[in-house]
């Protein structure tokens, strides 16, 4: 089922391919060392170039190193995803920011009156948040392969998460991601094929 487009249709070349989507694989066995801050900081500073609409960029990341922190996550996490949280380098806590609006005046100054615009609807502000946010989310999926490490997303119990730590800041969790260094890290499930071009796709 699944297909390899031609190399020259691409513009970047092969082994860059690879490593981004090709044979980069979901992580979910890890390596034993270390994902630094500045490594992460360098994937950020990397995909925050990424479209968000109308540069909003609400995507908010919990790094979770601490023994303790790590704890609170694997409380709000589903039993089946507890462990790999558990012994992973460093994990992730995808978010949105519905109060993105509060950055406007910085983020959208080409668009005078854009943070008052979004200030009095707090709704299309929690909807344009998360459809944004979940866009970053997998520009850093791809930026965390780019840096030479490997994510592990997965679910985790939102509603217990967003409680247990993002009470004040009101964050909206909609993602967890194990991050490994690729070094060592693998996954224990067979390759899934995918759906080609022609399976999801129309032409009009
Ligand atoms: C939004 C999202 C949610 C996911 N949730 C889980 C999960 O709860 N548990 C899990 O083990 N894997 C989860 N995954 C991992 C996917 O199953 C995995 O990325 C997919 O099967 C592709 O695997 P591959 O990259 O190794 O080909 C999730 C992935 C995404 C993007």
């Amino acid at each position: 089922m699944t297909e390899t487009l031609e190399a020259s249709s691409l513009a970047i070349d092969d082994a860059t391919a690879d490593r981004l989507f090709r044979t980069a694989r979901t992580v979910t066995t890890f390596a034993e060392s270390e994902v630094t801050d500045e490594q992460l900081a360098a994937v950020y500073d990397l995909i925050k170039w990424g479209p968000t609409m109308m540069n909003t960029s609400p995507l908010r990341v919990l790094v979770v190193r601490t023994p303790e922190a790590r704890q609170r996550l694997v409380a709000n996490a589903p039993e089946g995803n507890q462990e790999r949280i558990a012994k992973a380098p460093v994990t992730l806590v995808l978010a949105s920011d519905p109060d993105f609006h509060e950055r406007l005046d910085v983020l959208v100054p080409h668009i005078p009156g854009a943070r008052e615009m979004f200030a009095g609807d707090a709704e299309a502000r929690a909807e344009a948040a998360r459809t944004s946010a979940l866009l970053q989310a997998g520009y850093l999926i791809v930026g965390l392969r780019a840096a030479g490490l490997a994510a592990g997303p997965m679910h985790g119990n939102y509603d217990g998460i967003d409680a247990e730590f993002f009470a004040e800041n009101g964050w909206k969790s909609f993602l967890v991601v194990n991050v490994s260094s690729a070094d060592g890290a693998d996954t224990t499930r067979p390759r899934a094929p995918r759906l080609n071009f022609d399976d999801v796709a129309q032409v009009v």
